[in-house]
C-alpha cells in the first residue's frame, strides 16, 4: 500500500510538473522535498560540565604535545556549542594559562600556580556517550592579545 501512495504521489507530482512547469511555485516543492534535517549548532553553558570534561580533556592533550616545559590549566571556557548526532560535538573557545608546574612532576594540579600567560583556545571534541570516551579532533591556541 505504502509503494502505491509514493507511486500515485509520484504521477501527480509530475503531472503537476508537466502542466505547470515553468512555475516557481514547483522548484521550491522540489526542493523541499530533497531537504535533509541537519543537526543544528545550539549553544551549551559555558559551566555545562560535560563541556569541562571535554574542555580539560583538550587541554590534557594540548599539554601532552606542546612543547613547553610547563603545564596549561584550564582557565575558563568562554563559549560552548555543541551538536547532537550519534556522538556529541562540542565547539569549545577557552583560555588557558601557564603554571609554574612542570609536566613531568608527579604533583597534586590543584597547587600550580598560574603565571599569566594564557592562551585562546578553541577545541572541537567529541563525546561518544555510548562508552563515555572524549575525543579531541582539533585544537588552535593562540596568544591571548594583550588586554
Ligand atoms: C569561538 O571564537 C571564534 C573567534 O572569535 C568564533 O568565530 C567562534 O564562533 C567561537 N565559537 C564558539 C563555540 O563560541
Ligand atoms: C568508544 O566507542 C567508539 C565507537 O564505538 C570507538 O571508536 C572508540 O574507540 C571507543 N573508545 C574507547 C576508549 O573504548
Amino acid at each position: 500500500m505504502a509503494s502505491l501512495g509514493i507511486f500515485l504521489f509520484l504521477c501527480l507530482l509530475s503531472a503537476a510538473q508537466l502542466s505547470r512547469s515553468q512555475q516557481p511555485g514547483d522548484v521550491d516543492l522540489i526542493k523541499a522535498e530533497h531537504v535533509q534535517p541537519l543537526g543544528g549548532w545550539s549553544s551549551v553553558n559555558s559551566q555545562n560540565p560535560e563541556v569541562h570534561k571535554a574542555a580539560n580533556k583538550a587541554v590534557e592533550e594540548f599539554n601532552s604535545r606542546s612543547k613547553t616545559k610547563k603545564l596549561f590549566q584550564l582557565v575558563e571556557v568562554t563559549s560552548a556549542t555543541s551538536q547532537v548526532m550519534n556522538i556529541i560535538l562540542y565547539k569549545i573557545n577557552a583560555t588557558i594559562g601557564k603554571t609554574n608546574c612542570l609536566k613531568s612532576e608527579a604533583i597534586d594540579k590543584r597547587s600550580c600556580v598560574l603565571r599569566k600567560k594564557y592562551l585562546a583556545c578553541e577545541f572541537e571534541v567529541a563525546l561518544d556517550p555510548r562508552n563515555n570516551t572524549f575525543e579531541v579532533i582539533s585544537s588552535v591556541c593562540r596568544k591571548q592579545p594583550q588586554k
